[in-house]
């Protein structure tokens, strides 16, 4: 998210580089109130499920005291850990806005927050999810660094008409990434975290492929935006994740020009997998659309 604008220019009340005050005393106690229901929420269905770096992340900037975090008070702990801090923004900003502020460890993040009677639905991205699925894992020095590795991978891939390509890393990894670890596979990806129900589908449902992360495939696959994913992707390490990031994609862009797209619920030879998903869930769906 945050790869598609509303706005083609700052509205009235934005800086230049499209950030806005955040008010914190402007949140009204029933904003608040759905910021704790969805954080107790959560809370109960992480711990086993999130990555240690997402749960020491959270537990460091001690993000469920008062409600909706007050920005200010929070960067002072990201900004000591990593030399991230969080702003705020009206919406979707342009794409070269969203980079530039990755490339300078600064993430944009949605200030309203959901409607009490909306805790699942959402069209975009809310503070709930900005902060409370982004923002721990920058509290994590390899994430930082891959974080920032992206924003400015994606001011060059701008230059080099590659943003399909770059889009699905960001999906595939910062939104929907899951992780190996010694006690199984573990999320990272906010749009996981921050939903009650995905962090359960990931893991657990039998219906999507789960597959060996690797650039090429990931920058070959489409993704869903309207529905739980097909395919997730499962890196082995976030310094793995961090050292794929730092090559030069150039050579990996003209590789794409000749290869088509991997249909979304497809395996491929080559690919390391996890789990070989029924699809039940997507197809029923499907069956429901038609
Ligand atoms: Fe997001």
């Amino acid at each position: 998210m945050g790869l598609d604008h509303v706005f083609t220019e700052p509205p009235p009340e934005a800086a230049a580089d499209w950030t806005v005050p955040q008010r914190w005393a402007d949140y009204s106690a029933a904003d608040h109130r759905t910021w704790v229901t969805l954080y107790e929420r959560q809370a109960r269905v992480l711990p086993g499920r999130a990555c240690d770096a997402f749960l020491r992340g959270l537990e460091a900037l001690d993000l469920h005291g008062g409600g909706v975090p007050d920005f200010e008070r929070m960067n002072e702990k990201l900004f000591a850990l990593t030399g991230w801090r969080v702003v705020a923004v009206p919406g979707l900003v342009p794409d070269e806005v969203f980079f530039d502020h990755l490339a300078h460890r600064r993430f944009p993040a949605g200030r309203f927050i959901r409607r009490e009677d909306q805790l699942d639905y959402l069209q975009e991205p809310d503070v709930f999810h900005d902060v409370f699925g982004h923002v721990p894992m920058l509290t994590d020095p390899t994430f930082a660094d891959y974080m920032q590795a992206y924003g400015e991978g994606g001011l060059r891939a701008l230059g080099l008409g590659r943003l399909h390509n770059l889009a699905r890393l960001y999906w595939y990894t910062v939104e929907f990434g899951l992780m190996r670890t010694a006690e199984g596979l573990r999320i990272y990806g906010a749009g996981i975290v921050s939903s009650k129900a995905e962090s359960i589908f990931s893991l657990e449902d039998p219906s999507p492929n789960r597959i060996g992360f690797d650039l090429e495939r990931v920058m070959r696959t489409p993704y869903r935006i309207d529905d739980f994913q097909q395919a997730y992707f499962v890196i082995p390490s976030l310094q793995a994740l961090l050292d794929a990031t730092l090559l030069d994609f150039g050579a990996l862009y003209a590789r794409l020009d000749a290869e088509a797209d991997i249909p979304i619920d497809a395996l491929t030879r080559a690919d390391e997998v996890f789990t070989r998903g029924t699809q039940a869930y997507a197809r029923e769906k499907a069956g429901h659309a038609a």
